[in-house]
């Protein structure tokens, strides 16, 4: 890890919001963002398009497809190799199947440089849920980030709606309960706060109140911020 350079970390559920804030913060300081989230969500594209189960028998061929992942940010724009993949990152099926690779140690492992090498001055915002726990241990900003399942429901099923797609409230929170009891049980790298991370609970705040509160807290973290 790179000690010189300013991390802020921002863990937290599916659906939370953290994607969206994380990368609003990073816009207004300036700073580089990490969507860890995409990492996996991409190998396990690559993986399925290589013809892969995610199933723990394949954990050696996943790992070997992470750590070569040919992935590459351009603004809001997420591309494999030569084809962008932005959409198909964001179906609620590599969703699932992201969350099912996620468990593997080794697929973990193979991601480890590739996160590290997203820190650069003059700071990274990094958004996942591992960040501060296990990626950036020593950020001086953590934040873990959480909303109502009910309330995280229904912002996904509005950004469902609004793109056309049709999505029943009730299944879309069972999916992201589920979701959530697996990343928060998996053996390596659960989601869990950091012990030294803020809680911020948005279910009653606006994207713009949950930023304000994350760059307040940077600002006491001079000199830093
Ligand atoms: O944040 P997201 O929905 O794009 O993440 C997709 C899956 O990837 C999620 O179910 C858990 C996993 N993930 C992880 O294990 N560690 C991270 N740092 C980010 C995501």
């Amino acid at each position: 890890q790179s000690g010189a350079v300013p991390v802020i970390c921002i863990d937290g559920p599916t659906a939370s919001g953290k994607g969206t804030v994380a990368s609003l913060v990073a816009q207004r300081l300036g700073y580089a963002f990490l969507d860890s989230g995409a990492l996996y969500r991409a190998t396990a594209l690559a993986a399925a398009r290589a013809g892969l189960v995610m199933e723990p028998g394949n954990e050696a061929a996943i790992a070997v497809i992470a750590r070569q992942l040919p992935i590459r940010f351009d603004g809001e724009r997420i591309w494999l190799a030569d084809e962008d993949v932005s959409e198909a990152l964001r179906l609620e099926a590599t969703g699932a199947d992201a969350s099912r690779i996620s468990a593997m140690a080794t697929v973990r492992t193979a991601l480890l440089d590739l996160q590290h090498g997203f820190a650069r001055l003059p700071g990274l915002v990094a958004d996942g849920r591992d960040m501060g726990t296990v990626i950036f241990p020593t950020a001086p900003l953590k934040v873990f980030m959480t909303a109502s399942a009910a309330c995280r429901a229904e912002r996904r099923h509005k950004q469902l709606i609004s793109k056309g797609i049709d999505a029943k409230i009730d299944s879309l929170r069972a999916d992201l309960e589920a979701r959530d009891a697996r990343d928060q049980s998996r053996a390596v790298a659960p989601l869990k706060p950091a012990q030294d991370a803020l809680l911020l609970d948005n279910s009653t705040l606006t994207i713009e109140e949950t930023v304000a509160q994350v760059l307040a807290w940077w600002q006491e973290r001079q000199p830093f911020a």
